[in-house]
């Protein structure tokens, strides 16, 4: 019987809360500055990938949430395969010179993959970022690979740029970097999960329609026309980047709220800016991001903070404390067509009813 090696692993879905929107180098994905983005908990969002090798398979075949795909017709899938197996094909000559007993060619056997996310693949919720880190880790198992999560995110880079961020848990910051082979651009956790748990995600899915531009054709776009863009990543961004990092460190949400929600907007001037202009946001999440300041309003301090990326769904953050007063102002300003009369179970806790964001 022909040998089999498998791994199967799971990897999670981030949202940048200093955006990536740009690259300088499209092939090898560099980005035109650096990021920062929290990890979601795996329990609700995740994509679980499993890849078996074997010399009697064929060809390279990948399933993706039970329908096959073609390989060949992605060429950022073809390039992390690639790059995965060249590391592989260096481990093994390595343990050839050492002499090491027998050496399994995993690098010269094709490969089966199936991937499949425990959410919505076209709700516009970064399937693409867990993905590649999905493939990427599973790979990086399956070659017993001796490289660390921030090496093998450089890896899954190539596969679509927000997914070297997806290789953590916790606060991740992708480092933009500087050299021209992308060697010194990769993600680095800034802190794990546990430095503070309190933190909660909200995702208000507005639209589970595809995007009609995707994020890589309207970054370019952006490079090319938007002068604005050009000031975001020469001054805005670096001192975003240091200010969000010392909020995060403090546990400090009131400056990590206002980061997070001017980085947001920015991103969506940037995009408009843009030419022709893109508009990501709708009249509903529009009407979100007014809701959350009315929230902060009405508390006297910044409670919530919102962001959106190349979509009109919304993410909101918020502590713990926070979050279930925040989940019954949203059900109440916008009820699913399937609730009944919200106003039955939910009060108006801040007498925002009135305002114009409801
Ligand atoms: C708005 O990582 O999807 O979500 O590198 O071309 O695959 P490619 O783009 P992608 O872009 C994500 C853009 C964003 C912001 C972010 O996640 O930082």
């Amino acid at each position: 019987m022909d040998a089999v090696f498998e791994a199967t692993v799971t990897a999670p879905v981030n949202i940048a809360v200093i955006k990536y929107w740009g690259k300088r180098d499209a092939a090898l994905i560099l980005p035109t500055n650096s990021s920062l983005s929290v990890t979601l908990s795996q329990d609700h969002l995740r994509t679980r990938t499993s890849i078996r090798a074997s010399p009697a398979f064929v060809t390279d075949r990948l399933w993706l949430n039970g329908e096959e795909e073609a390989v060949s017709a992605s060429k950022r899938l073809v390039n992390a395969i690639t790059t995965a197996r060249s590391l592989r094909a260096e481990l093994e000559r390595r343990q050839r010179q050492q002499q090491q007993g027998n050496v399994v060619p995993l690098s010269e056997w094709p490969l089966h993959i199936c991937s499949e996310n425990n959410f919505p693949t076209a709700a516009g919720l970064a399937s693409s970022a867990s993905g590649y880190a999905a493939l990427v880790s599973a790979l990086g198992a399956l070659f017993e690979l001796p490289q660390s999560a921030s090496e093998l995110s450089r890896v899954a880079r190539v596969g679509s740029g927000s997914a070297c961020r997806s290789m953590f848990g916790g606060f991740v910051a992708w480092q933009a970097g500087a050299a021209d082979d992308g060697s010194d651009s990769l993600a680095v956790q800034v802190a794990g999960h546990q430095h503070w748990p309190e933190l909660q995600a909200l995702i208000l899915v507005v639209s589970d329609q595809k995007k009609k531009i995707s994020s890589t054709t309207g970054m370019q776009t952006t490079v090319e026309t938007s002068e604005l863009f050009a000031e975001r990543v020469r001054t805005v961004v670096p001192k975003r980047m240091a200010a969000m990092q010392r909020a995060i460190a403090d546990r400090d949400f009131a400056s990590f709220a206002k980061i997070t929600m001017q980085d947001s907007n920015q991103f969506h001037a940037v995009c408009l800016d843009t030419y022709p202009p893109i508009a990501y946001m709708n009249d509903a999440s529009r009407s979100i991001a007014d809701l959350v300041h009315a929230f902060n309003t009405a508390l006297g301090r910044p409670a919530a903070a919102y962001t959106y990326d190349a979509g009109p769904n919304a993410v909101i953050y918020a502590l713990e404390g926070d979050m279930r007063d925040l989940v019954e102002l949203v059900t109440y300003c916008f009820p699913r067509p399937e609730d009944t009369t919200p106003e039955a179970f939910y009060p108006d806790p801040f007498g925002l009813l009135a305002s114009p964001a409801c």
